[in-house]
């Protein structure tokens, strides 16, 4: 059974200054990983046109990868902040398996108090250091990623806005391709609050102001992609450190940004515009097509004397990046209901978004299936849920399905939810004649013990646990 290292529904215990100032500030992250051997340094120089996304999949899952030199841009390159979760735990300053337990102990103080630990917005600030002159996306080192993707690609900046209805913030990371130097094309996934915000600005024929932070530290990151918690929702990274994240004004629009960002892009999107965007290297593992989508104007572009751009590859990065929000979420509101809830893990299988393993006490008669009803009402883009004990390891997939072939009895323990809303990406959902969402049949598996069934017939066999250093043991 894993443990929480902080109360689940108290204030988070406080993180020490070294990593308070890692959780918002990427150029801390960089100095933590290069002191303790974490990060790979690529010091020829590489196009930032598919060979930069090339040599970062060969260390994907390993150490961090720093492009110092990328042709056309004066600025280095980050990869791979969040494919190695233990690399992820390290930045975080706990074991990588409590990672979504420190975002879950977050989101209660903020429920109760969304204006507590209100954040400064700064005049000046280590983002708009310099000021760019001419806007000139040209200038920045973004990558073209996969060999079909459309164009360039900003993958991991957090989009800033304001709700025009009630004035409260909001930050999501949204996939732009660049399509001039002062124009970006982007996705908007069926209920997101963007889209909500870009809906409520163009009722009004205006245009929303945004600002585009890329190369953050990991608090404010992680908390841009906890889906559907709205306003205020940035305010959960300041109890994640202790202190409010300090903001920054913008020199266009009336919309804050990150005074830690390494590069402000200040854009607004347009109303009523909708121009080409994709194909793109989606959390799927394939391609999004291309189709016509929301539009931003580049009005302002900011930036550290030496910033550091801070771009995500698609695949195990992405898993993780979405897969420790959606647990955190997942954990956070299940436990509400359910206490016997142990952890969550979603799966790279499942693209970390699709898949959920849920650990369970067993203490009743069909807890698995609750359990597993609530994990679907929690994350709504999970399509599997399966339930296992707690003598199970549900980050090893061996173990996972060693429980499925052992527990689980089709007749009484699978569950078919059909006609539920899915993902819009997963190729196999079913798309709504409208274009807006799309549904598909969710798959429960109940890999518990029968309750009423517990007992010898289902005991784990186990061996002495022994320490090796205490023999004389030749290994080659
Ligand atoms: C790397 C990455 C890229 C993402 N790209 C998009 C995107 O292009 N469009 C989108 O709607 N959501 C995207 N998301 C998901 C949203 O950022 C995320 O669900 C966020 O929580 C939405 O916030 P909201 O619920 O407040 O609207 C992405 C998430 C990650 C981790």
């Amino acid at each position: 059974m894993l443990k929480n290292p902080r109360s689940r529904s108290g204030p988070a215990a406080p993180v020490s200054r070294a990593t308070a100032k890692r959780l918002v500030d990427l150029g801390a992250c960089i100095d933590f990983l290069d002191r303790t051997g974490k990060l790979v340094r690529v010091r020829s120089e590489v196009d930032a046109r598919h060979e930069l996304a090339g040599i970062a999949r060969r260390f994907e899952g390993g150490k961090c990868v720093l492009f110092e030199h990328v042709k056309r841009s004066a600025h280095p390159v980050l990869v791979g902040l969040l494919w190695n979760r233990e690399i992820a735990g390290a930045l975080f300053g706990v074991p990588w398996r409590e990672v979504p337990f420190v975002i879950a102990a977050a989101l209660g103080p903020w429920q109760k108090d969304k204006a507590a630990l209100p954040a400064r917005i700064l005049r000046q600030a280590p983002a708009n250091e310099v000021i760019e002159k001419t806007v000139d996306l040209s200038r920045l080192p973004i990558p073209v990623h996969a060999l079909k993707d459309g164009g360039r690609y900003l993958d991991s900046s957090l989009v800033l806005a304001r709700n025009p209805r009630t004035g409260g913030l909001n930050v999501s990371v949204h996939r732009m391709m660049v399509t001039a130097k002062d124009r970006l094309s982007f996705l908007i996934d069926p209920g997101r609050h963007l889209g909500e915000y870009v809906e409520a600005a163009e009722e009004r024929g205006e245009s929303l102001p945004v600002t585009i932070n890329n190369g953050m530290g990991l608090a404010p990151w992680i908390v841009s992609t906890l889906p559907r918690l709205g306003d205020g929702k940035p305010a959960i990274a300041h109890h994640m450190i202790g202190r409010p994240v300090d903001l920054m004004q913008a020199q266009t629009g009336d919309v804050p940004a990150y005074a830690d960002a390494q590069f402000v892009i200040e854009a607004e999107v347009l109303p009523g515009v909708r121009e080409f965007e994709a194909p793109f290297a989606d959390v799927t593992g394939y391609y999004t097509e291309r189709d016509k989508r929301w539009v931003m104007k580049v009005n302002a572009i900011t930036r550290r004397e030496k910033p550091v751009f801070h771009t995500i590859l698609s695949g195990q990065e992405v898993w993780n990046a979405v897969g420790f929000t959606a647990e955190a979420a997942i954990f956070h509101a299940v436990h509400a209901k359910i206490r016997q809830i142990k952890a969550v893990f979603l799966p790279p299988g499942g693209c970390g978004f699709y898949e959920a393993v849920v650990q369970v006490e067993n203490t009743r008669a069909g807890i698995g299936q609750d359990v597993i009803r609530e994990t679907f009402r929690a994350f709504r883009s999970l399509s599997r849920v399966i339930a296992v004990d707690t003598d199970v390891d549900i980050f090893n997939p061996v173990d996972v399905d060693w429980a499925l072939t052992t527990r689980f009895n089709a007749d009484t323990d699978l569950m078919l939810l059909p006609g539920e809303e899915g993902h819009i990406l997963n190729p196999m959902v079913t798309l709504n004649p409208d274009g807006k969402g799309g549904t598909i049949t969710k798959v429960g598996m109940d890999a518990m013990v029968p309750f009423e069934q517990k007992g010898e017939k289902f005991e784990r066999v186990q061996f002495q646990e022994v320490d090796l250093k205490r023999y004389d043991i030749k290994y080659d």
